[in-house]
């Protein structure tokens, strides 16, 4: 069996938030998503990875290089421009050959791994196996339907009146059966193959679709809670761990301080990652919260947040619920001159805190 993971798409900088180009880099808990699917690809024993890129390639193999540091072995696959999943699959072609495959989109986090689905794909080979699990707003994805029995019946992408609110998760498990379907599809209304119509046709057609949930699911929609939370998840697993530099400071609980940073005169209350040549000087870091690799946080207060690469924070009291994106400088506003221009009665009492 083979993976393809799809990191593709194009490079627009698509969310004022959005803190590099190739959203499946987007970090959680200091590590780019795509690499946690790397990881759960490896996990359950496959090795023989395609990496379907586009405008974003090169950040892509920079950070993944060849594989080995994940045990897999990778090529990369040119996609020309973001046509659709199906299509992803199409360029994949010759790679795949007629292997059974699992398909995980790159910028998808499913926590706990996709062992067992891929037990179950392997147990019973059907032609597709599709992941799915309860959401909040089914609109933003493709929606299953099932029968009273729990078998696919129909598959939308993106309905404006969702039938359930079972989304498609991003990993899909296929026999060479899907080849023939991905080549029947046609480009849908936002002009994309889509995989969601590819998977219908290998319904329509009587082929083998089964399906099993999952809890446990993110993806990057740009909605900062839901970040928040899945950096929060996977920082309740991390281990204690220092590579860096404590000076007169208080460590608490689960913190992993990484290569070259330096903790200072600081109170930190974990978990926490504090990347690599990070500096926490004279300030108090809380729960849940990430710092990337060379920033500076200083007289500060943070919690529960996410610092992306090279921002700093100085002389500012209390930071929580944040998302702050790469090389942000956040300092104190400059203490504005107060001046309170009253109107009181006679014999009025005011109170006015100064
Ligand atoms: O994330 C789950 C959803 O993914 C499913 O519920 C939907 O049914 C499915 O269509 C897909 O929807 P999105 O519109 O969210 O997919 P997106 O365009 O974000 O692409 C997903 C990943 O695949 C992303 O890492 C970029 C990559 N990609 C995307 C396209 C369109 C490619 O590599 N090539 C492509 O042509």
């Amino acid at each position: 069996m083979k993976a393809l993971v799809l990191a593709g798409g194009s490079g627009t900088r698509l969310r004022p938030i959005t803190h590099t180009s190739a959203k499946q880099l987007v970090p959680v808990a200091n590590k780019p998503v795509l690499f946690y699917g790397l990881e759960a690809i490896a996990a359950a024993g496959i090795k023989d990875v395609g990496i379907v890129v586009g405008d974003t390639s090169r950040e892509i193999s920079d950070a993944v290089g060849d594989g080995s540091e994940f045990g897999l072995d990778v090529t990369y696959i040119p996609q020309s421009a973001p046509l659709g999943l199906a299509h992803a699959v199409l360029v994949s072609r010759d790679y795949l050959g007629d292997d059974d495959f699992a398909m995980y989109l790159g910028d998808n986090f499913v926590v706990g791994g996709i062992d067992r689905p891929i037990r179950e794909f392997r147990a019973h080979r059907p032609d597709a196996h599709l992941l799915l699990t309860h959401v909040s707003d089914p609109r933003a994805f493709g929606v299953a339907e099932l029968d009273a029995s729990g078998r696919v019946r129909g598959l939308e992408e993106k309905p404006a009146h969702p039938k359930s609110d079972l989304a498609l998760v991003g990993v899909y498990l296929f026999s060479s059966a899907i080849h023939e379907a991905v080549r029947a599809v046609k480009p849908s209304w936002r002009g994309e193959l889509e995989i969601t119509h590819a998977v219908q046709w290998l319904i329509d057609e009587g082929r083998d679709v089964r399906s099993s949930q999952i809890t446990g699911y993110w993806k990057d929609t740009g909605n900062v809670t839901d970040m928040l939370e899945v950096n929060r998840l996977v920082l309740e697993t991390i281990e204690p761990h220092c590579d860096g530099l404590v000076e007169n400071s208080e460590i608490i609980g689960r913190v992993r301080i990484e290569e070259g940073a330096v903790v200072r005169n600081s109170r930190v209350v974990g978990p926490v990652v504090i990347g690599a040549g990070t500096v926490v000087a004279d300030s108090y870091v809380g729960p849940f919260t990430s710092i990337a690799e060379e920033c500076l946080v200083e007289d500060s207060e943070l919690e529960f947040s996410i610092v992306l690469r090279g921002a700093s924070i100085t002389g500012v009291r209390r930071i929580e619920a944040s998302l702050i994106g790469r090389h942000v400088q956040v300092t104190p506003a400059p203490p504005v001159p107060h001046a309170h221009r009253l109107v009181l009665g006679d014999h009025s009492r005011a109170q006015i805190s100064s």
